[in-house]
């Protein structure tokens, strides 16, 4: 859906999304097609690119806010589809982090030696959680899957440290206040939107510069690094002020910053692994670059992870 669509539903322009977002275009899902199947796409392509067989996953956890159904988990229908026997499968609610927070908790399981091999995969179908009568919202969202298999590994390379923080207070300026235990949806669409992605633009703008510049720091320090060392920023796409906000704070330039917002819009849970494959096939990582991914969303709840590729 391009900038154009979008002046055609609600009262926006081209110009003001491009200026205060960054965003041109973003991928919408067919009605077809469901988070389970975007999430098979990204397991296999990241599978076939690791080499690595069904039989060998161990565990599999999906970062999402859309999965196909209440219950079950949107990992446990993507195990089902794939066909991954010697796996445990769940999904994890951290909204736009939750891809981090995945790889947070996969490195805590490979280190203790519990699994050795983890697929983690960030996923959204937003389209389906969107209210496109609400300007201050609809113009921002895609749809998208990424994923990656980890693996135990005695090389001095991979994922060096990992941060997750959240403050629930916070939490009604970014929601869906309908469709829960506590308002369980009634049948037809709320006229409010209430059952939709609800925001407080704004205001999570300056706790996502804030957190998002501690959550790097903090991983660049407890790896005894400096932002200088760091080849590569990747971080989630929300908003392109929010990345040159974040790389001020960070004392870094833009050129060190990867963004493709442009292209796919905020993909929540998605947008991490999205940006980090295609720096991956750009060549825009070397061996033994390190880089840092940071997220935040939803919760609010933000992220971060130092990887040595
Ligand atoms: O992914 C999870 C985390 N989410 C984020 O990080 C999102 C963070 N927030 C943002 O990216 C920005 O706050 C937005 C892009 C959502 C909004 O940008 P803003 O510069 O903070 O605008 P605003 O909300 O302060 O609104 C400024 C004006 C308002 O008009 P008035 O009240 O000044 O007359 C809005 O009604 O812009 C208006 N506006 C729009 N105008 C045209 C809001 N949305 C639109 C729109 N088209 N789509």
């Amino acid at each position: 859906m391009t900038n154009a669509d979008f002046e055609k539903i609600v009262d926006t322009s081209d110009e003001w999304i491009i200026t205060r977002t960054g965003i041109k275009e973003r991928r919408i899902a067919d009605n077809s097609i469901t988070t389970s199947d975007m999430s098979v796409a990204a397991c296999r392509q990241a599978m076939d690119m690791a080499g690595c067989s069904n039989d060998e996953i161990e565990l599999l956890i999906t970062g999402t806010v859309t999965p196909d159904y209440r219950l079950p988990s949107n990992a446990c229908v993507v195990q089902e589809k794939m066909g991954l026997p010697n796996a445990a499968a769940f999904d994890i609610l951290a909204a736009c982090a939750g891809f981090l927070g995945g790889l947070s908790i996969a490195q805590s399981y490979i280190e203790t030696g519990k699994y050795k091999k983890i697929l983690v995969v960030g996923v959204e179908k937003l389209s389906s959680f969107t209210n496109y009568k609400d300007r201050n919202t609809c113009v921002l969202f895609g749809d998208a899957a990424g994923a990656v298999v980890l693996e135990a590994s005695e090389e001095s390379s991979g994922i060096i440290s990992t941060f997750v923080k959240s403050d629930g207070r916070y939490r009604t300026l970014l929601w869906s206040e309908i469709g829960g235990s506590l308002h369980p949806h009634q049948q037809g669409v709320d006229p409010l939107g209430r059952d939709k992605i609800m925001m407080n633009g704004s205001d999570v703008f300056k706790v996502a510069v804030r957190e998002m510049a501690n959550a790097a720091a903090r991983v660049i320090k407890d790896a005894g690094l400096t932002s200088s060392d760091i080849a590569l920023f990747i971080p989630h796409q929300a908003n392109i002020r929010i990345m040159e906000a974040l790389a001020k704070r960070l004392h870094i330039s833009m050129d060190r910053v990867f963004k493709n917002i442009d292209r796919y819009g905020n993909t929540s849970a998605a947008s991490v692994p999205l940006a980090l494959d295609e720096a991956n096939r750009q060549g825009r990582i070397k061996p033994g670059d390190h880089i840092v991914m940071v997220a935040f969303g939803g919760g609010l709840i933000w992220g971060s992870a130092l990887v040595k590729w």
